[in-house]
Order: structure tokens, then C-alpha cells, then sequence
């Protein structure tokens, strides 16, 4: 059997997702005790107290199957959000989402636009069920709404919009986001990724469910509390959206796809206002010192508006991932995401920063050298 064969046509067109590096890996590759991941945009303060301690309540019980529709949790997300339930659908991680998504919207003749530099689900699932992927080109390092909207055919089914974008880390401005929404023809979906929308500040967050609420029904709004709520491991995402495409999604999205632990951390976690607050406050405050650092290493960055920063490095920057892991810290480079020479950093806590710049400094400076030894050797000749 060729097994690449079996597959459908669009999975082998699929690139494979390259998760960051786990610490384990790195410990035993490179022989250290303490490895520090900035790769994955983790929540690096750990959960709420009140989500770990609902979480071991539930050990008793883990042997009958959560709630298929997880009532409870989309309940405490009603009253939060003041959303009607109905509205709100919720997956194995913003990922689950919006693998259900994708198995209810995509046919074959369809095509999906999504920016060139973003977070890449989007493309594997439109391929996965075999729709056409148009990609629209940045602005630079932020997505151009005009360019999606010159993109529109009649075949256009939805456009994937991630703001805060990733991996870059900005968010275009509101009243630009309300100006773009506004254009785009109301037969076609806007998936609005927003797993980082809790770090933007108040001029780049667009209240697109308070949009969606006051008629824009074509708005499918994804967050996930993987991020500022520190539930990653756990998976618990959410979307939002018109009642009739949410009880649609429904009909493919397994039926118990979300745990009982997922679940009930959820409820908890959203009820820990006060951790929220902790990790946005630190966040900014971890950001404020990573841009004076930055400064003062005369190095280029994108204002971030996530829990992570995009760093132009100026050099290879598979070469700066690779010797960073030698100190014991694992970042993303750019390369993966066509950006050679930045670099994406989650931010840590404040040991972690300052760690991080240690080894940052140290390893720039010899990705430098192997550069003008390799230059210099090649006018040799
Ligand atoms: C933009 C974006 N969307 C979705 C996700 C997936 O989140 P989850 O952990 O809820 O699956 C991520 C994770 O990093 C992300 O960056």
C-alpha cells in the first residue's frame, strides 16, 4: 500500500504543523536540567488556582462522558459574554472549533482567503476538505483587509482573519476592522480568530461579538482559553456565531470532543477574574521591559497586542532557534512561517525575560561571527 495515495487529495497537499520544540526533547538533545519554552504562547503563570482545584473535585467522576454540548460551561459564557447559548459552540481547543467548522462549511468548489502570514490551521483544514485556498499578501507585517476584499469571487465562501494576528502580534486598529467588516458581503463568513483578543488594548479590539449581536450574523468569532485563562493542556476553545450554523457545526462536531475536565475548568477559570487580570497586567509589564531591552540592542519589533513579540534578528533565524536551545531556551524562528530572520518569543515571567536576553545577546553575537567567517570565506573563493 502507498499510503501518501490513501490519503485524500487535499491532505497531501497539507504541510505538516510544526508545534514548538517540548522541553524534554530539548533536555535530552542537549544534555541540560532546565530548559525555558517561549515557543508556544503558553500562559507563563501557570492556571487559575480555582480551574487546578476544580479540576482534582472531578477525579471521582472521569469515568462517565462530559456533557456533549458542554451546557454548563457555554452557560457561564452567556452570562459573561451576554450571548445566547444557542450562539456559542465549544471544541477541543480553538483548533477543535475549527476542525468542526471546516467539516461543515468547506465544498470542494469553494474558495477561503486567507492572509499569507497567520496562524496555519486555516489552510490545512480548507485543504484537508479539499477547498481552494486564496492567499491574500500583507501589508507589510499586517494583514491588508483591502487586499482580501479586492480577492472576493463568487465563489468565496469565507474569509479566516486572525486579530491579534499570529505570529506577527498586531491588531489592526478597530474602526479599520469595523470599515473592512462592513464591506465584505453578507453572504460570506468572516471566521475572526481572536485567541489573543484579552492582551490587545482598547483601540485594537473591534467588540466583534457586540457587532455580530447588532446584525453582522455572518461573523463566526473563535477564542480559546488556552491563552489568558493558562488552560492549554486541558483544550477548551469556543465559537460564536448565528444560531443556524452553530447548530449545523453541531451535527459533525464529535460528540464528546470536550472533556469533563475541560469543561469544568472552564467554568472555573472564567469565574477567576482575578488571575485573568494577573497575567494581562504582568504581560504588559514583562512587554514594557522586553521593548526597552530590545531598544537598547538597536533591534526591530512588532508592537505586540498577544503574549508574544516578533523580533527581527537581522540574521538567520534558524540559526539563532537552534543556538538559543544550547542555553536551554526554545523559541520559534520565522522560517517556518516565511519570515527568515524574525524570531517569535512568548513572553515568560520576568527570570525567564531576563534569561532569555542573556543567552539572546550571547547567541547573536556568534550567529554574527559564523556569518562574516562564512562571508569571508566564500570571496575567498
Ligand atoms: C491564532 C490562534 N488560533 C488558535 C489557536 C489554537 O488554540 P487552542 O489551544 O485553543 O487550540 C492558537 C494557538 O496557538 C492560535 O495562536
Amino acid at each position: 500500500m502507498n499510503a501518501h495515495y490513501i490519503a485524500n487529495s487535499g491532505v497531501q497537499k497539507i504541510k505538516p504543523y510544526v508545534p514548538g520544540k517540548p522541553i524534554e526533547e530539548v533536555k535530552q538533545e542537549f544534555g541540560l536540567d532546565k530548559v525555558i519554552k517561549m515557543a508556544s504562547n503558553e500562559n507563563c503563570y501557570g492556571a487559575s488556582e480555582t480551574a487546578k482545584q476544580a479540576i482534582r473535585e472531578l477525579t471521582e467522576q472521569i469515568h462517565l462522558y462530559p456533557h456533549s454540548l458542554s451546557s454548563d460551561f457555554r452557560e457561564k459564557l452567556s452570562q459573561l459574554l451576554q450571548v445566547d447559548t444557542e450562539m456559542i459552540t465549544v471544541g477541543n481547543g480553538a483548533d477543535g472549533v475549527l476542525h468542526n467548522l471546516g467539516m461543515t462549511i468547506v465544498d470542494q468548489e469553494d474558495e477561503f482567503i486567507i492572509p499569507e502570514t497567520t496562524f496555519p490551521l486555516y489552510s490545512s483544514i480548507v485543504r484537508a476538505m479539499r477547498g481552494t485556498v486564496v492567499t491574500s499578501r500583507m501589508d507589510g507585517l499586517s494583514i491588508d483587509t483591502d487586499d482580501i476584499l479586492e480577492r472576493i469571487t463568487d465563489r468565496t465562501k469565507a474569509i479566516f482573519f486572525c486579530n491579534p494576528n499570529n505570529p506577527t502580534g498586531d491588531a489592526l486598529p478597530a474602526d479599520r476592522v469595523h470599515e473592512f467588516l462592513k464591506q465584505v458581503p453578507d453572504h460570506i463568513l468572516v471566521v475572526i480568530d481572536e485567541a489573543y483578543i484579552d492582551f490587545a488594548d482598547r483601540e485594537s479590539t473591534p467588540e466583534s461579538i457586540r457587532l455580530f449581536l447588532s446584525g453582522m450574523n455572518n461573523l463566526f468569532i473563535i477564542r480559546t482559553l488556552s491563552k489568558i485563562y493558562g488552560l492549554a493542556g486541558v483544550r477548551l476553545g469556543y465559537g460564536i456565531g448565528d444560531t443556524e450554523l452553530i447548530s449545523l457545526i453541531n451535527r459533525v462536531k464529535p460528540p464528546f470532543d470536550v472533556s469533563s475536565i475541560a469543561q469544568k475548568a472552564g467554568v472555573a477559570a472564567l469565574s477567576d477574574e482575578q488571575f485573568r487580570r494577573y497575567t494581562l497586567e504582568k504581560t504588559n509589564e514583562e512587554k514594557r521591559y522586553f521593548y526597552s531591552e530590545l531598544t537598547e540592542m538597536g533591534l526591530t519589533w512588532v508592537p505586540s497586542q498577544t503574549n508574544f513579540i516578533l523580533i527581527d534578528t537581522g540574521v538567520d533565524s534558524k540559526a539563532v532557534f537552534e543556538n538559543l536551545q544550547k542555553h536551554g531556551i526554545i523559541i520559534r524562528p520565522g522560517k517556518n512561517f516565511g519570515l527568515p530572520t524574525h524570531i517569535r518569543v512568548t513572553l515568560g515571567t520576568h527570570e525567564e525575560n531576563v534569561q532569555f536576553f542573556e543567552a539572546f545577546k550571547k547567541v547573536l553575537v556568534t550567529v554574527t561571527k559564523s556569518n562574516d567567517y562564512i562571508k569571508a570565506m566564500d570571496s575567498k573563493g
